[in-house]
């Protein structure tokens, strides 16, 4: 025999009950590169990440590590990470999200991951500078 209408309508309410009782964390933030796309090793770009909302701390993660990397604390809902001189160890795939300044934190969901490729130079390069400095620059 089947659960009958009246312990359904009692499941019904208690899990609206539960629903209304869970904290509701914030939109996720949006995340890009810039500049987009792969880059060299030594390249400088940035991690931008931003929300509806201002006055945020803006968390940076990389996925497959538990903490945060790196926050920021801007006026605006613009959260930015710069990465100087970048290296192979900084590709990876990165989310952000936000909390409020206050304590308890209310947080947001994760952004989607973007992806930072930082790919090595080709070993030709050194041999073709080696070329290169043999030829005199014409005047
Ligand atoms: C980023 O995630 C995608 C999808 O899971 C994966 O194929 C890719 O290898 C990851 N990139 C890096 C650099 O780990």
């Amino acid at each position: 025999m089947g659960p009958t209408p009246a312990f359904l309508v009692l499941l019904g309410a208690m899990w609206t009950c539960l629903l209304s009782a869970a904290p509701q964390a914030f939109p996720a933030p949006s995340i890009s590169l810039i500049p987009s796309g792969s880059i060299i090793p030594g390249t400088n770009m940035i991690i931008r990440c931003w929300a509806d909302l201002s006055g945020m701390r803006f968390l940076l993660y990389k996925v497959g590590v538990l903490d945060a990397l790196r926050h920021v604390e801007p006026a605006g809902n613009k959260g930015e990470f710069p990465i100087t001189n970048a290296r192979q160890e900084d590709s990876g795939n990165y989310t952000c999200r936000y909390q409020t300044l206050d304590e308890p934190p209310k947080w947001s969901y994760h952004s989607n991951p973007v992806e930072l490729v930082v790919k090595g130079i080709p070993s030709e390069i050194p041999t073709c500078q080696a070329k290169s400095s043999q030829h005199q620059p014409s005047p």
